[in-house]
């Protein structure tokens, strides 16, 4: 558990916004080195970690590495930077934070999300949230020349400054738990593999929250027999919401998705991988939660529909207040998780597989 505890503080308090994730991807790298046959990073920056089984079946495990961010788009003569969102946030949780701005030689330098005082806010505004248009980072540049000489440009970059701590227990907060507690997972499974009935691919992928990029590209080239996502999902187990919305809730096990997706389509989850996932879990006595989330999906989605179709399926860890900069979750989930996923790709022989795969009716 301590094991799992440090290796998601490590990915959490990396820097990785969509497109630049090459911070979280060196990690990454170093702690699947050891437990796969082989690493790839391809041209979008997709780590792939092939460890050998006893068959040419292709498993593949996608998580993503990328997280949600801001970019500039606009430095005032003053010196502040306006920015942009990479990724869906909600507004309200930005303003009074600080950010780390990537400058355009890679250094990550501080800046803190301002607001107006509520002294010199025109009363009966106070309580008005700002749009993202409007709202602006201060780097301590007093000019346009100075933001400029420190390496800010146009384009430059900016994630969330926020610790991993422990709230109680197993109950731990930080920030971009979406998706680095599917990485964490995926890379605590792979310590923990035996012998394997097929080939597995890991694949830590890029651009998930700008529209399951990377995903599509690794599944193309793997073009893997079937596929597992790991991912955070909604818990709203939170006062003011009921008991419909709350989609899961944290401490009670890992979800097993059903549907998901929103304005871009709905995902339904291979029935049959679904189905063979839950039974695993019964077997073995793990706790999971089954998942209809409108709003909102995962890799699975861009995995599924490639080549002749891929069996695709998503594990996800209940996180609350998903997007933000405080996102909350069970440990115990995320590990009960990865002994899951463990039994899912020990378990599913190539017969099995063949279940999924095309069937012969004549
Ligand atoms: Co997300
Ligand atoms: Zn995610």
């Amino acid at each position: 558990m301590d094991d799992f505890v440090q290796l998601l503080k490590k990915l959490s308090e990396a820097r990785g916004p969509s497109g630049f994730e090459d911070e979280v991807r060196e990690v990454v790298i170093k702690e699947m080195e050891p437990y796969v046959d082989e690493v790839v990073v391809d041209r979008w920056g997709n780590v792939i970690g092939v460890k050998k089984g006893a068959s040419n079946y292709r498993a593949m495990v996608a998580a993503h590495i990328d997280e949600i961010g801001l970019i500039i788009d606009h430095i005032e003569k003053e010196g502040f930077l306006r920015f942009r969102p990479i990724g869906g946030w909600n507004e309200i949780t930005l303003v009074g934070q600080r950010v780390w701005v990537r400058a355009s030689d890679g250094r990550w330098i501080r800046g803190v999300i301002g607001s107006t005082p509520p002294h010199v806010t025109p009363s009966g505004k106070e309580r008005d949230a700002p749009e993202i248009k409007d709202m602006f980072i201060d780097i301590g540049a007093s000019s346009k020349e100075e933001a400029e000489k420190i390496g800010v440009v146009i384009g430059s970059i900016a994630v969330l400054d926020r610790e991993f701590a422990v709230l109680n227990g197993k109950v731990v907060t930080g920030k971009a738990f979406d998706d680095r507690v599917g990485v964490a997972v995926m890379l605590y499974t792979l310590r923990q593999l035996r012998d394997l009935p097929v080939t597995l691919y890991a694949v830590a992928t890029v651009q998930e929250e700008v529209g399951l990029r990377g995903a599509q590209i690794a599944a193309e080239k793997i073009n893997p027999h079937y596929a597992i996502a790991l991912d955070t999902t909604i818990a709203a187990d939170v006062p003011g919401v009921g008991e419909r919305l709350h989609i899961t809730k944290i401490g009670k096990g890992p979800a097993i998705k059903v549907l998901d997706g929103g304005r871009g389509g709905l995902f339904i989850a291979h029935p049959g991988l679904r189905d063979h996932i839950v039974k695993l879990a019964r077997e073995a006595g793990i706790p999971y939660q089954l998942e209809v989330l409108y709003g909102g999906t995962t890799d699975a989605m861009a995995i599924a529909f490639r080549r002749e179709g891929i069996p695709a399926a998503t594990i996800s860890i209940p996180t609350r207040y998903v997007h933000s900069p405080v996102e909350v979750l069970n440990v115990e989930d995320a590990v009960n998780a990865s002994r899951l996923l463990k039994i899912v790709l020990e378990r599913t022989t190539p017969d099995i597989v063949d279940k999924f795969l095309d069937k012969k009716v004549k």
